[in-house]
């Protein structure tokens, strides 16, 4: 059962409907298609195997025309990435924009053999909606990965590359199966060795990695440590000096002579220690401009994480807030970098807590590239050890309306580059995979990494038909399972967020890990994040007249939505204000009443999420069920644990007994 839990939702099990079969038979038999290209091989690679496994035959692959069967053409016409599918009187026709097309056609294919699609359905025209569909590796080069939840790395051990490329293949197929096509490979904090990335040491490590991805249509990045020039030998790397502008351009010939098909270098710089042009009396501009100028001969690119802030604000300073700080660095530098420049946004002013509003970043920029960064890694929300859906948070976040043109200016729409027509622009996300069996630690995390590429090739798709799709490739089409399997996934983030951090408060988890409550883990450190708790109330003012003023980088009517307490929604009230315990939700509970309510619920919820799992015993074989049952335990033991830790700490803070007398330990 390794095998299913490996192959994720590329298992390819056998077709048992032979009528269906044969009509696949029938069209499929013999591909007809003049362009090659290795973009192409692999995905007629990929049709071969899929119809091998799933209809036991293997296609004829030809470049005359006159046969019944699949056609593939490129039109230079279509847009890049684009495929347009088209079933007539028993042939099938796959016209793409180019081979990438080609490689998602296929898929596409595949996936509605897997999905038992009739055949009279295949017919599709698709084209992604992000120019951009990006992962960010966090693997580090001594085999660890940064907030990595599934094992090691399948990258690299003890500083070297792993020889054996299988796995990081698979990987390929995967995220192109969703239509990914960028990556990066190290983490983002680079440290003595991964600098060596771009140097001789590694190159041909890398090169090796960037064909197995280019294969399947997908760029290949690396994080690049900003003080690289200082480790081989210059006193300074600023970026206004010769000798460092002229050690980037030598590095970017360097690399680009060994791959001309790199992507280009993502920056962390200035943030949580990493060197930045700070240290110099540099902006962020000058600083991402530099590079950019070294990669633009090439057509590379410069991702530059805007994660920038204070993280060494003590506890008693109360003046400084950590959410403004993006938005306070990055904007007023709006139109000041190279059109090879494109920044990186977290999706919330804070870190990826269960709750945060959209970063106000988004719908501020006007003239400047930028990538929306998301987390399939949970590391605040469970750490795969939690089943968590991500893909209708994602979603909330995408179609938040920013009002940046007027009503309906929405994230999805601004990160697509619909609207304000940057050069480059898209989503990326860090990922949640390691060396263990299934990828992702918990079986049911595959979802979110599944669900993420899917909804960023076009997030018009509801979450409810993203998990469809997987359940159905993943575990099979038995109605009762499926069914079952969507009830436990749909409502899960909601269920985290009921058993966490209320209101939109976040944190209280502990420090450094991450893992379980601690609710005073961060009041009274020094990393800026607080929730204020005293006896009368609790939660964050940031209003424009009381508070740190970080409503009023919203636009008008975010900003008065937000920054007035009878209208801030519910669920974000103590992200923005801080309230006595009294205080009445629209919801007509007060908040000291939600806080309590929330925490029985939310371990109920996983109690019931627990009871519809144990139906599908023998729905799913031993391993996966026994695999995702043992995770489900130990979430419901973290609930229950949340649940009474936080409803004592609000209980002592506040005096104020639940309404239903329910225990909380006093
Ligand atoms: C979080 C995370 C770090 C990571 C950082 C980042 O703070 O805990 O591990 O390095 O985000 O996004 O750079």
């Amino acid at each position: 059962q390794d095998v299913l839990s490996y192959r994720a939702w590329l298992q390819y099990c056998p077709v048992k409907d032979e009528e269906y079969k044969q009509q696949i038979e029938a069209v499929l038999s013999v591909v007809t298609v003049k362009e090659t290209s290795i973009i192409i091989d692999a995905a007629l690679s990929e049709l071969s195997l899929g119809l091998k496994e799933m209809c036991a035959f293997q296609p004829a692959i030809t470049t005359q025309s006159n046969q019944n069967g699949l056609h593939i053409t490129i039109e230079d016409t279509q847009g890049k990435e684009t495929f347009h599918i088209t079933y007539d009187k028993s042939q099938l026709y796959l016209s793409a924009g180019d081979d990438r097309g080609v490689l998602y056609g296929v898929y596409h294919l595949l996936r509605q053999i897997q999905l038992k699609t009739p055949l009279e359905q295949f017919g599709v025209k698709e084209a992604p909606k992000n120019p951009m569909r990006m992962i960010n590796q966090w693997d580090d080069m001594n085999g660890e990965v940064e907030r990595g939840y599934a094992g090691k790395s399948f990258f690299y051990d003890q500083y070297q590359f792993i020889k054996d490329r299988t796995r990081v293949k698979d990987y390929a197929r995967l995220l192109s199966s969703t239509g990914i096509n960028a990556i990066s490979i190290n983490n983002v904090n680079v440290h003595e060795n991964e600098t060596d990335l771009i140097f001789d040491r590694y190159l041909a490590d890398v090169k090796q990695t960037a064909d197995i991805f280019s294969m399947y249509g997908i760029d290949l990045y690396l994080s690049i440590n900003y003080a690289a020039p200082m480790e081989k030998g210059l006193t300074t790397a600023d970026p206004l000096d010769e000798d460092v502008k002229a050690f980037w351009k030598d590095r970017a010939k360097v690399i680009y002579d060994n791959m001309p098909h790199f992507g280009g270098f993502l920056v962390k710089a200035d943030s949580e220690n990493r060197p930045g042009p700070f240290t110099y009396g540099r902006n962020h501009a000058e600083g991402a401009n530099m590079l950019a100028e070294a990669l633009a001969p090439y057509g590379g690119k410069v991702i530059w994480r805007c994660f920038v802030y204070n993280c060494k604000q003590d506890w008693r300073d109360r003046q400084t807030d950590r959410a403004r700080a993006a938005y306070d660095h990055f904007l007023p530098l709006d139109g000041e970098f190279l059109d090879n420049v494109i920044l990186q946004i977290k999706n919330g002013p804070m870190d990826f807590q269960v709750r945060e509003p959209v970063s106000p970043l988004i719908g501020g920029l006007e003239k400047t590239n930028y990538l929306l960064e998301f987390q399939i890694a949970q590391e605040y929300l469970g750490q795969q050890k939690h089943l968590v859906y991500l893909v209708p948070q994602w979603k909330e976040v995408l179609n938040f309306d920013t009002y940046q043109k007027g009503e309906d200016t929405r994230v999805k729409d601004l990160v697509s580059g619909k609207v304000l027509n940057q050069k480059h622009s898209g989503i990326v996300s860090v990922s949640n995979v390691g060396i263990d069996v299934n990828w992702t630690g918990h079986l049911m995390a595959q979802l979110n990494l599944y669900g993420y590429g899917r909804m960023i090739w076009n997030p018009d798709l509801s979450a409810e038909a993203i998990a469809l799709e997987w359940i159905k490739q993943t575990f099979g089409h038995d109605e009762a399972l499926v069914q079952t399997l969507l009830n436990i996934v749909i409502p899960s983030w909601e269920t985290y967020e009921n058993y966490t951090s209320p209101l939109g408060i976040g944190w209280m988890v502990n420090i450094s890990h991450h893992y379980g409550p601690n609710i005073d883990g961060y009041e009274y450190d020094n990393w800026g994040t607080y929730h204020f708790a005293d006896r009368d109330g609790v939660g964050v003012d940031r209003t424009k007249e009381t508070g740190s003023g970080y409503s009023t980088q919203y636009h008008k009517e975010n900003f008065e939505c937000y920054n007035d307490v009878t209208t801030c929604p519910d669920e974000l009230l103590l992200f923005f204000h801080h309230v006595p315990y009294t205080h009445k939700l629209h919801s007509g509970k007060t908040v000291i009443q939600h806080i309590y309510d929330t925490h029985f619920k939310g371990v109920e919820e996983v109690e019931e999420m627990i009871a519809r799992f144990t139906t599908l015993r023998t729905l799913i074989d031993d391993a996966r069920f026994e695999s995702v049952m043992e995770r489900l335990n130990h979430q419901l033991y973290m609930a229950k644990e949340w649940r009474d830790i936080v409803n004592t700490y609000f209980y002592r803070k506040s005096g104020i007994d639940d309404i239903h007398g329910r225990k909380i330990y006093a």
